[in-house]
């Protein structure tokens, strides 16, 4: 079944340990961490001393999503710090193979993120050596922002290589999902979505049952 990695850059942080628990015990899959730099994105956000200050909060997956220039100066403080999962940015890397390989040999899952913008092609020869590939679905760098309607077209097409290659790669995808297109992009091949407003504007967690059941029902 799909997976639901709320973002906790919605959450409000004075309140974050609750506001994490809250979402585990109503069936969050993955925690969805957005680490911003202000460089490869405007905005910054927060490090590795939040993630390990909540890392004992939570047993889901902690999926770390790296908005930050040249990530592998990182990768070790990330691990340390709780992740389970790093996603990083295929336009942040230079040698994006030596970066998910150095993430593989810490013993983490590798995603490869891509920006709108960004073609599927950059995962030709990638593509076998990651766990992940988060599709982004509006520009990176803030939350609450629409869903760009094309993403749907490029999650079909990335399921179908994956598909035809045989490969056990989970699609996520991140920004502008909702309880009322969250189903058509399930259908498009979404393994995992991300939503940080859908599911911290109002009652998280009847809104993460509502992502639950939308997921239950299309199994
Ligand atoms: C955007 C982040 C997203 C963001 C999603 O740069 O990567 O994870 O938190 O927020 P919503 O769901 O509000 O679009
Ligand atoms: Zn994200």
């Amino acid at each position: 079944m799909s997976k639901l990695a709320p973002s906790i850059l919605s959450a409000d942080f004075s309140q974050l340990g609750t506001e994490i628990e809250k979402i585990e015990q109503a069936g969050a899959d993955y925690i969805h961490i957005d680490v911003m730099d202000g460089m490869f994105v405007p905005s910054i956000s927060f490090g590795m001393p939040i993630i390990k200050s909540i890392r004992n909060k939570s047993k889901c997956v902690f999926d770390v999503h790296l908005m930050i220039e040249s990530p592998d100066r990182y990768l070790r403080d990330f691990k340390e710090a709780g992740a389970d999962l790093i996603t990083v940015h295929a336009e942040t890397c230079t040698h994006l193979d030596r970066t998910v390989t150095a993430i593989r040999e810490m013993g983490l899952k590798a995603g490869v993120a891509l920006n709108p913008a960004t073609p599927l092609s950059i995962l030709e020869y990638i593509l076998e050596k990651i766990d992940m590939v988060l599709i982004m679905s509006v520009n990176p760098g803030f939350g609450g922002q629409s869903f760009l309607p094309y993403s749907l077209k490029k999650i079909q097409e990335l399921k179908q290589i994956i598909l035809n290659r045989g490969l056990n790669v989970d699609i996520q995808v991140d920004g502008g999902v909702n309880l009322l297109n969250a189903k058509e992009i399930l259908e498009a091949g979404a393994d995992i979505l991300v939503a940080g407003t859908a599911v911290f504007s109002g009652d998280s967690i009847s809104n993460v049952e509502r992502f639950k059941e939308i997921m239950e029902n299309l199994r």
